[in-house]
Parts: structure tokens; C-alpha cells; sequence
């Protein structure tokens, strides 16, 4: 790798695939909306890991800005190695008590996003032969919880397929499904998650590190963290009804005001 694109580079799993990615000697191209964030993460990784960082603040939920990045993804005369769809929040879990403009919002940034950032770095990548994509979608995914988890769903399903059609062309696609992981997603979307074991926390550096390694062996899904590979397999093993009973009990509580 050589160049990377990461979306949603400011905080969380994001930033860590940066550090990560500059600590390996990749430049990159990092994009958010808050060009103030986007500047300091930039300097930390140009004076901690001396490698070039370009800006893109953009928000992806946005047509045209959305635009701007697919346009830099493109762009053959700065050609981008890996490019990691990462960006993405959550509004809820509850389709009928929220708002519907921010459930669009949403799939904009999660599917949309994904979808055309990912049209535009697999035709360019296949044209030289080589490159990588990482979509990050989540162990949701393989469960019926809400819109956000269908989104999910389609992300992962979306990248099997995307790396099947790139087989044999040096590209290769890979989904990540991560389950819990410390960073600032749960509280941007106000959900109380203190009651929720250790055990099931990830920490993002960790599991980026994985998911590079997963990227090197060609794998199509990458879980990480063990108690979420048995999750993922159990939930693909029962009967479907069941897990969607299952899923149906587990809830996200807001914390009272
Ligand atoms: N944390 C978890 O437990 C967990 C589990 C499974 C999957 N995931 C997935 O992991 C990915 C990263 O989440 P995270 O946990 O690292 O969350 P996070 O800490 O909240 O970071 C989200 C990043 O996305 C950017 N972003 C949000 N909305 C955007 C928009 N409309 N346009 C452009 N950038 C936008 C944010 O920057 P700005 O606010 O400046 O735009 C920020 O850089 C997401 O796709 C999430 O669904 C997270």
C-alpha cells in the first residue's frame, strides 16, 4: 500500500486505521466533516509518523460532496491503494419513535457512501491491477436488530459480492464487522451502554491491526475479537426465527433525563 483514503478519519476505528496506516508508511487522504478535527488528527500523524496527509472535509450523507471524494478516489493521477469506508453513526433503535429525515441521513452515509466511493475506487484499482477495499460494517449485520443493523447487512453482503467480481483482477474487498468498540459512537448517539459486559468491548486498535492482517490473507468477512467469530457463527447456524426473537429482547436504553 502506498496511499490510503479513510472516511470517518477523526475518531474511533477511523483513527485508528490511520495511525496504523501511517505507522506503516502509507500517506493519506482523510476525510470528515469537521475540517478543525481533520487538521489536528493531520498533524498528529505528520509529526508522529512523517507521512503526507491531504484533507477532504466532506459530509457524506451530502450528493455533491460525496462527489468530491468519489472524484478524489478516482483520480488517476494520485491514485489511492486502500480505501476504507468506515464513516458512519447510528440514530437509534427504534425506526418508528425516530425521525425519518435522520434514518435516510443515515443510509446515505452508510450505504450510499459506501456504494459509490466503493464504484469509484474498484474501477480505478482494477484498471492498475491492484488496491484494496475495507468496508467497515458491523456483526449486526448477521442479526435483524433495526435500520441501522440492515444497513450493515447490506454492507457486508454488498462487499462479498464487490470481491467476487473482483476476483482474479489483484483487487481484493473486504468487509469488517466489528461488535462494541470504544470510541465516540455510542455517545454521539446517546445510547447507554454501561451495562454491558467487558468481555464484549473491542479496543479500535486492536482490531484494525486484524483486519490488516485479515486484508493480507484475502478474506472476504473479517470478525474480530473471538467471542464475536462465535457470535457470527451461531447466528448463522440457528434457525433465523430464533435469532430474530432473540434480537427482538436485546435493547439499547437512553439514559434518563
Ligand atoms: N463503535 C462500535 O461499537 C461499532 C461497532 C460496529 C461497527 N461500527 C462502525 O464503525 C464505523 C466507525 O465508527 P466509530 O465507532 O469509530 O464511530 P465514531 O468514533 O463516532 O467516529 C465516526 C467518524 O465518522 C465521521 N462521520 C460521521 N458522520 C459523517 C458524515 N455524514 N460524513 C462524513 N463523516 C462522518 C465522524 O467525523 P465528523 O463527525 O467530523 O464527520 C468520525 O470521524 C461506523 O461505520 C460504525 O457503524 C462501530
Amino acid at each position: 500500500m502506498r496511499t490510503a483514503l479513510v472516511t470517518g478519519a477523526t475518531s474511533g476505528i477511523g483513527h485508528a486505521f490511520c495511525r496504523e496506516l501511517a505507522e506503516r508508511g502509507n500517506d493519506l487522504v482523510i476525510v470528515a466533516r469537521h475540517r478543525a478535527r481533520l487538521e489536528n488528527v493531520s498533524d498528529e500523524l505528520r509529526a508522529r509518523y512523517s507521512v503526507n496527509v491531504e484533507i477532504l472535509a466532506a459530509d457524506l450523507s451530502k450528493r455533491a460532496q460525496l462527489s468530491r471524494v468519489a472524484d478524489r478516489v478516482a483520480d488517476r493521477d494520485r491514485p489511492i491503494d486502500l480505501l476504507v469506508n468506515n464513516a458512519g453513526f447510528v440514530t437509534g433503535m427504534s425506526l418508528l419513535k425516530g425521525d425519518l429525515a435522520d434514518e435516510e441521513a443515515m443510509l446515505d452515509v452508510l450505504c450510499r457512501a459506501v456504494l459509490v466511493l466503493s464504484h469509484a475506487g474498484a474501477r480505478s484499482m482494477r484498471e492498475r491491477g491492484r488496491g484494496h477495499i475495507i468496508n467497515v460494517s458491523s456483526v449486526v449485520g448477521f442479526v435483524p436488530t433495526s435500520t441501522y443493523g440492515a444497513a450493515k447487512a447490506w454492507c457486508t453482503s454488498f462487499t462479498e459480492i464487490l470481491a467476487h467480481e473482483l476476483s482474479g483482477s489483484g483487487v481484493s474487498a473486504t468487509a469488517l464487522c466489528p461488535g462494541f468498540t470504544r470510541t465516540e459512537f455510542h455517545e454521539r448517539a446517546d445510547l447507554d451502554v454501561s451495562r454491558l459486559p467487558k468481555a464484549l468491548w473491542l479496543e479500535a486498535d486492536v482490531l484494525v491491526r486484524d483486519c490488516l492482517d485479515d486484508v493480507r490473507a484475502r478474506k472476504v468477512v473479517s470478525v474480530p475479537g473471538m467471542q464475536y467469530k462465535v457470535l457470527a457463527g451461531i447466528a448463522q447456524l440457528v434457525p433465523h426465527r430464533l435469532v430474530r426473537a432473540a434480537s427482538g429482547r436485546a435493547s439499547f436504553r437512553r439514559p434518563k433525563r
